[in-house]
């Protein structure tokens, strides 16, 4: 499985800037139709119980106005199911979610919580929509995502993109691998969570990976360079890694 490696832009942190001051700016709706201008092959948003940041109404915008598909992350509750059956997003990215978090700790235990996840995978999938689960580089996870009949996993770089030396090739061999895993059983890989310029290009250079979400990076380095360059810039570092 080769071809194009996409990027998805999670806008997520756009709407955090602007729920700091309870105002209607900056408008993440803008930043998305902005960084698919750009060159964004999709747009992330996650909706979390706590609305801390996108809310429904910016969920509800974006299906309308966006010209590029849409990814919604949420997690495995009835609440979220009923919201992403109602939308139909092109894509759903199943995550875990603890209120307490600054923000996505880990990867989802889809081994774990097979039982919870089987009913909301199919009705996802029956829906219309491309159902994901955000899991570590670990077979015991993606042996439960085949077992779920996910067409797609995205793995979890967080941990990569916290560790340096020896470490660091460690994860980056578990990531290639699970990906490797991944597309020999007919799952497409993505991966996300604290990718940068800076450490962008050994995951990009994953050959089996297929799209990558990335959102408080790009936000942050927007208020120095302006989204649709920093949107550019991160393309051709993904594209020359290809
Ligand atoms: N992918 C998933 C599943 C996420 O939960 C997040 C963070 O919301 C991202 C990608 C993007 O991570 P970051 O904001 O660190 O680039």
């Amino acid at each position: 499985m080769t071809g194009k490696l996409r990027l998805g832009v999670n806008i997520d942190h756009v709407a955090t800037v602007r729920n700091a001051r309870g105002s209607g700016y900056p408008d993440p709706v803008r930043a998305a139709l902005l960084a698919a201008e750009a060159g964004a092959d999709g747009i992330t948003a996650h909706l979390r119980e706590d609305r801390r940041h996108i809310t429904d109404v910016d969920i509800a915008r974006l299906v309308a106005e966006l010209t590029v598909p849409l990814n919604l992350e949420m997690a495995a509750t009835e609440e979220m199911l009923a919201i992403a059956i109602r939308h139909r997003p092109h894509a759903v990215c199943i995550v875990p979610e603890k209120r307490e978090e600054r923000t996505t700790e880990g990867g989802l235990d889809a081994a774990g919580m097979f039982d919870q996840l089987a009913p909301m995978v199919a009705k996802l999938r029956d829906n219309g929509s491309r159902v994901s689960l955000f899991i570590e580089p670990e077979a015991r996870q993606i042996d439960a995502a085949i077992r779920l009949g996910a067409p797609v996993i995205e793995l979890h770089t967080g941990a990569y993109a916290e560790l340096v030396g020896e470490a660091l090739a460690a994860e980056l061999k578990r990531l290639s691998d699970a990906a490797a895993l991944a597309a020999r059983n007919g799952i497409e890989p993505h991966a996300g969570h604290g990718l940068t310029f800076d450490n962008v290009v050994p995951i990009a250079a994953i050959p089996q990976v297929m799209e990558l979400n990335i959102g408080h990076f790009l936000i942050g380095e927007a208020i120095f360079d302006g989204l649709g360059p920093v949107v550019r810039r991160m393309r051709d570092l993904m594209d020359s890694a290809r």
